[in-house]
Formats: structure tokens, C-alpha cells, sequence
């Protein structure tokens, strides 16, 4: 394959691939959000994709895959254990996350960390063209921009950051604080969901790594060099899935989904990787108190939890898939009727026309994030409201909350304030509701993943196409 212009390196590609007990395999798409969003937009772009192909030990040649170019990157076992569930999962991504859960700082972890960065580095300098632009994407991932830079010099770099870049004094805990600040450094921009990231950054570049500041509060200089940082808050293909819901499939699928359930009332809908940052627990703690409290009743609302299965070999993600597993038996256990549960909870990935059918059949959208560095989930709701109909109830520490102000905002550490909020979806009128719905579908229709995509890359100084 040819050099590429554009290179975008995420730890994961778009594809997973998939090993079968007979010996054959097959790509599936990959879990997140990162390529929900990246994907449509790199496509249309024709890019290149360096990134890992989410098993160990596969070694894949480069393959082009309907306008993308894909470079897959080789990890062992002994990697994917170190450096992607041991320091990206079990390191950056609790202590990013506000230490929702406890990080584990070990220096093994770290080291194979900096030998995979320096991989992945190595890998986009072979694929990337004389003077192209590189995009490296998220945590995973933070030396890759000064790693690059020592090897390809000509090369236009920009980094964004997918979750939160968290509060000074919990960055600061982190041991090999300094030689992240300067791997960051190492592109010419550098961004982030929210303004609040921007700040955190531009402190702490200064403080740790001596950059100067300018009199643009978004520029720092370092080594030379002039840095820009900036707040991007990612989107979603809105048009594409506002179509997607419009057609009479989904909508037929839509109603079949409410008969299957017994034709409740109301249908209550979570829809999430399986991640102890999402705050299932709190949704599920919410109508628990609501049916115990007889407010609301099995006949009136059903609750649904779609979960994806992610990083099911970190503790803390097993020791909380037990937990929610055990809180829905125990609401189903007090209050299902035969034939009728309170909660159905999948455990699994759905198609994208699937889950579009049940986000128009969903009454009321929860998404509770503890912390989150915007939740698309949220978004995709919004699009597949056509009908101006659902109401979602949204957490203030998903970063979505600064767009999308006319949702009932939560604090989910608040289980009173989430109940409260999801008793008032459920029983709000529909004039103020559709009212609501069109002011958030105006938003996420207007601030697509492409004008997010054209945003970052103008600011990285690359003339975008229209
Ligand atoms: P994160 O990136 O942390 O997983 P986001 O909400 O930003 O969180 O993105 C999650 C993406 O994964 C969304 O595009 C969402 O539609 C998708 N997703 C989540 N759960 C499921 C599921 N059970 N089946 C299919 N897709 C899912
Ligand atoms: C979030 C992260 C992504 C990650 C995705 C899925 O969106 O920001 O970088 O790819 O979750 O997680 P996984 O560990 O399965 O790649």
C-alpha cells in the first residue's frame, strides 16, 4: 500500500479480529466510542488506521477495507496483560476517570507502555507520507506524539484525548507524571472534550515539564516549539442514524420490541459498554427504590440494560459485572411476574439498526456516567428521535452534559436526585418533553462527528475539503 497523507493511530483498529473454535476468523467491528466516532469520518477521508487488531500475538498484513487503509500493530500476550489491561486500564484509565475506582501504579506495566508507544510509533513512520498529518488518538497512546516527532520530524502531529484529562492533583499522583506531559508535548495540537481538560493541561505543562505559557491562553511553547491546545467535543454521524431511524424497518422493529415486552406503559432504556465508570449500578439502585416505593409498577415500565462485554480480564470489571448481575437478579427476584421482568438485561453487542430500534422504543434514555469524557450513547439517543419523542435523564459528569442542557441533568452520586429525575421522565408531559427532545436534536444535528473531525484538523492547519 501506498504512503498515506493521513494517519490515524488509536490502540485499537475500527475491526476486531475474531479467532473460531474450528481455526477460522472473521473482523468484527470494535467496542467504544472512539470508533463510532473516528470511523465515518476517516472513511470518507481515506485514511490510514494503524492500531491493534484486539487479540494477541495476530499477525496481519496491512489490508484495505471500503475507502480505509489498515495497518494492524502486533501485541503479545505479555503486552496486551501490561500495557493495555495493566497500565492504559488498570493505571490511566481509573486515575483519568476521577479514581472512580482505585489506580494500580507498577513500573512493569509502565515499561511495556513505553515499548508499545515506541511500536506504534515506529509503525506510522513507515506508513505515514513525507510531511502528512498524523492524528494519534487517546490514553493509550499519550507518547506516541513525542516518539513520532524524534522520527519523522516532517510530520504534522495532533493528538485528542477521548476521556476526561482529569484535575491537577489527581495527575500529579501519577509517578511517570513528567514524561506523559512531555509526550503530549511532542505534537503541534493537543486536544480535549472540554474547556475544563484545556486548563488542567496547560497548568500542568508548565508545572511538570517547563513549557511557557503565550499570551493565547490556548498556546504554549516547548522545546522550540509552539503548541496549541483545544476543547473539541466529539459527536456522531447524527445524519446518518437520524435516517437510520426513520426507516420503516427500524420503526416496524421499534413497535415489535414493545409487544415483545408485554406492551408496557413506559420502557426505560441504559445502553452501555460494561464499565464501572457508566454507573449502571445507580440506574438499577434508582428504579429498585421506585418499585419498592410503588410508584411505579411492572405493568406501568420496563427496564432495559444493553452491555456490551469490555475488558473482562481487569478485576474491577469482573468484580462489577458480579454486582450488577446480582442487582438484577434481586430486583427481578422481588418484583417480576412470571413472563414479565422488571429489568431485561443483555449482556452483549447489538447491530447498529437493532440498537436504533430501541433507542425509538425507549420512553426514557438513563445514562448515569459517574465520570465520562462526553458519552455518545447520549447523542445517539437524540438522533434516533425523529419523532421528537423520549426523554433522557443525563449525567452532569459525562462531558455531553455541557451540550445537551435541555436533558434532565443528574448527579448520579445523588440516588434521591437520579430516582427523582427518572419519576419525572416518566411521568412528564409530552408537550414539554417534545419540546426538550427538539431543542437536543437541534444541538446534536448541528454539532456532527464531521464538523468535530474538519474542527480538530483546521486547527491542526490542514485546509479541509468540504
Ligand atoms: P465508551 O466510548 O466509553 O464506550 P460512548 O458512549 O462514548 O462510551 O460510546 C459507546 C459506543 O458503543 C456507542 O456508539 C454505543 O452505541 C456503542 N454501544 C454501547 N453498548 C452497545 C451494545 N450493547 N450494542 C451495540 N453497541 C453498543
Ligand atoms: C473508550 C476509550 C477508547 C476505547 C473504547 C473501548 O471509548 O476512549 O479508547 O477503545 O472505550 O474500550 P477497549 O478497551 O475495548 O478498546
Amino acid at each position: 500500500m501506498t504512503a498515506a497523507d493521513l494517519v490515524v493511530v488509536a490502540n485499537r483498529l475500527p475491526v476486531d479480529l475474531e479467532r473460531h473454535p474450528d481455526g477460522s476468523t472473521t473482523w468484527r467491528r470494535s467496542p467504544g466510542g472512539l470508533v463510532t466516532a473516528l470511523e465515518p469520518t476517516l472513511r470518507a477521508r481515506e485514511g490510514a488506521w494503524v492500531g491493534w487488531p484486539g487479540v494477541p500475538d495476530a499477525e496481519v498484513e496491512p489490508f484495505a477495507e471500503d475507502g480505509l487503509s489498515l495497518f494492524p500493530v502486533t501485541l503479545t500476550a505479555q503486552e496486551v496483560t501490561d500495557y493495555y489491561e495493566g497500565f492504559s486500564n488498570g493505571t490511566l484509565w481509573p486515575l483519568y476517570h476521577d479514581v472512580v475506582a482505585p489506580p494500580q501504579f507498577h513500573r512493569h506495566w509502565w515499561r511495556a507502555y513505553t515499548a508499545v508507544n515506541q511500536r506504534f510509533a515506529e509503525e506510522v513512520a513507515k506508513v505515514a507520507a513525507q510531511g502528512a498529518t498524523v492524528w494519534v488518538q487517546d490514553y493509550q497512546l499519550q507518547l506516541v506524539p513525542g516518539k513520532l516527532r524524534e522520527l519523522r520530524p516532517d510530520l504534522r502531529i495532533g493528538f485528542f484525548l477521548h476521556i476526561p484529562f482529569p484535575p491537577v492533583e489527581l495527575f500529579r499522583q501519577l509517578p511517570w507524571r513528567t514524561r506523559i506531559m512531555e509526550g503530549l508535548l511532542g505534537a503541534d495540537l493537543v486536544g480535549f472534550h472540554t474547556d475544563g481538560g484545556v486548563r488542567n493541561f496547560h497548568w500542568l505543562a508548565q508545572e511538570l515539564a517547563g513549557a511557557s505559557p503565550d499570551r493565547d491562553p490556548e498556546v504554549l511553547h516547548h522545546g522550540g516549539r509552539r503548541i496549541r491546545l483545544g476543547a473539541f467535543p466529539i459527536s456522531i454521524d447524527s445524519h446518518r442514524l437520524d435516517e437510520l431511524a426513520r426507516t420503516p424497518e427500524v420503526e416496524k422493529r421499534a413497535a415489535e420490541i414493545r409487544t415483545e415486552l408485554g406492551s408496557p406503559e413506559k420502557i426505560v432504556l441504559g445502553v452501555d459498554r460494561l464499565d464501572y465508570t457508566k454507573g449502571i449500578d445507580v440506574r438499577l439502585r434508582a428504579f429498585h427504590e421506585l418499585l419498592e416505593e410503588e410508584r411505579v409498577s411492572v405493568d406501568d415500565a420496563v427496564m432495559i440494560q444493553l452491555a456490551t462485554p469490555s475488558r473482562e480480564r481487569v478485576e474491577h470489571y469482573q468484580q462489577m459485572r458480579a454486582d450488577i448481575e446480582q442487582a438484577v437478579g434481586r430486583i427481578n427476584g422481588e418484583f417480576a411476574r412470571v413472563g414479565h421482568p422488571a429489568v431485561h438485561y443483555l449482556h452483549r453487542s447489538l447491530p447498529r439498526e437493532e440498537l436504533a430500534a430501541f433507542f425509538l422504543a425507549a420512553d426514557v434514555m438513563l445514562v448515569t456516567p459517574l465520570r465520562d469524557g462526553m458519552n455518545l450513547v447520549a447523542k445517539e439517543y437524540v438522533a434516533c428521535r425523529p419523532d421528537d419523542g423520549g426523554c433522557l435523564v443525563l449525567s452532569e459528569f459525562a462531558g455531553a452534559a455541557i451540550e445537551l442542557t435541555s436533558a434532565l441533568l443528574v448527579n448520579p452520586h445523588d440516588t434521591d436526585g437520579v430516582k427523582e429525575a427518572l419519576y419525572a421522565a416518566l411521568t412528564m408531559n409530552a408537550e414539554e418533553g417534545r419540546k426538550r427532545m427538539r431543542t437536543l436534536r437541534r444541538q446534536v444535528l448541528d454539532h456532527d462527528v464531521d464538523r468535530w473531525a474538519t474542527g480538530f484538523l483546521e486547527a491542526l492547519g490542514i485546509r479541509v475539503e468540504q
